[in-house]
């Protein structure tokens, strides 16, 4: 079979999306579906499993026979089924993941259980099909931020990563401080362009470590006591020294890192990727430093399925990886 014809259905359920999407061959999405539960936990002020597992159950089926609609496709067209097995929240894992493996059991074709991180890195090859390694990752999400030494696609090495929360963990607790609503992440990116990031100067905990671990619950902290004593703080000035503090501390590690094991591409991906302040301080400052810095589309950066699928598709018809059916949820899967 030509590349082309190769059919890859993505699922991703490993937090509070439920995502489908449909890729021709190694990169050409077909069809791209993203259902946002956010409204549902905002009440809550962040992912509550059970409810986000009961969800997926419902939204899956729907989500399915939409992406094939839109591909004009019938289910038996499909090659190979992919879905998250982790990490992430082992119920809504269990959800996208069995739903995959009856897809595939029923439709007699190979399976893959896909790494959401690996995932996160072939978004960039979405955008950019001719994208090759080697390059430095950072992957800065809600629930990562490490730094992935890519020397070939599936071949991984994490040299740095979060000591405590992720990135964008710590903007969506801000967030919750802030009253601005859950995940916060994008409204922090649009109020700070309303604010002046020099009011107020919050630390930048291990920027100047050496070693390339990131640590974000001090910022978040000392946010907390700087709103206690000053109340009345402007929340657009408050958006914009957070983002200042943020985009220092991932711009300094990312660049170094990249220098220090010898690349001269960067790439950047995952949710906090879609930051317009980190793409401008990141960009620039690769531009001076001679280092590429390459985001896939805001699209491909928050949590969706053509990047489970453009990873399984690579395994599967590079690497001829098939995983059996008995592939278990990973809440903790790493590289
Ligand atoms: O990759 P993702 O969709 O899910 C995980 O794998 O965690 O990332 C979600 C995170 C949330 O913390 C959200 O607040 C953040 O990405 N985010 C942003 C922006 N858009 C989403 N953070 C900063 N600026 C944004 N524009
Ligand atoms: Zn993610």
């Amino acid at each position: 079979m030509d590349n082309d014809a190769f059919l890859t259905l993505g699922i991703e359920t490993s937090c509070d999306e439920t995502a489908v999407a449909i890729l021709s061959g190694e990169t050409d999405v077909r069809a791209n579906l993203v259902y946002s539960q956010a409204d549902l936990h905002a009440r809550y002020g962040g992912v509550v499993p059970e409810v986000a597992s009961r969800n997926h159950l419902a939204k899956l089926p729907y989500l399915v026979r939409q992406a094939l609609a839109d591909a004009r496709l019938e289910v038996a067209d499909l090659s190979l089924i992919a879905a998250t097995r982790g990490p992430g929240l082992v119920g809504p894992l269990l959800v996208g993941l069995s739903h995959g493996k009856g897809l595939a059991y029923g439709l007699d074709v190979p399976f893959i259980g896909a790494n959401h991180l690996e995932g996160h890195i072939f978004s960039v090859r979405l955008a950019n099909e001719l994208f090759e390694p080697p390059f430095m990752a950072l992957i800065v999400s809600g629930g990562h931020t490490s730094l992935i030494e890519v020397r070939a696609f599936g071949q991984y090495r994490t040299v740095g990563a979060t000591v405590d929360d992720a990135a964008g963990e710590a903007l969506d607790k801000i967030g919750k401080m802030l009253d601005i609503g859950y995940p916060a992440g994008a409204e922090i990116d649009r109020l700070a362009r309303k604010g002046n990031p020099s009011a107020i100067h919050f630390p930048r905990p291990m920027a100047a470590s050496a070693g390339f671990d990131f640590s974000f619950a001090g910022l978040k902290t000392s946010v907390l006591y700087h709103l206690r004593k000053h109340p009345r703080e402007r929340p657009e000035d408050v958006a914009a020294s957070v983002l200042a503090s943020v985009v220092e501390i991932l711009t300094k590690k990312s660049i170094e890192a990249t220098r220090r094991y010898h690349m001269d591409q960067l790439v950047v991906v995952g949710g906090v990727a879609a930051n317009t302040h980190l793409r401008e301080g990141l960009t620039r400052s690769g531009e001076e430093r001679g280092i590429l810095v390459s985001f896939p589309p805001t699209s491909f950066c928050t949590d969706n399925a053509a990047m489970i699928a453009a990873a399984a598709a690579f395994r599967h018809l590079r690497l001829d990886e098939r995983h059996d059916l008995s592939v278990a949820p990973d809440a903790s899967l790493a590289f």
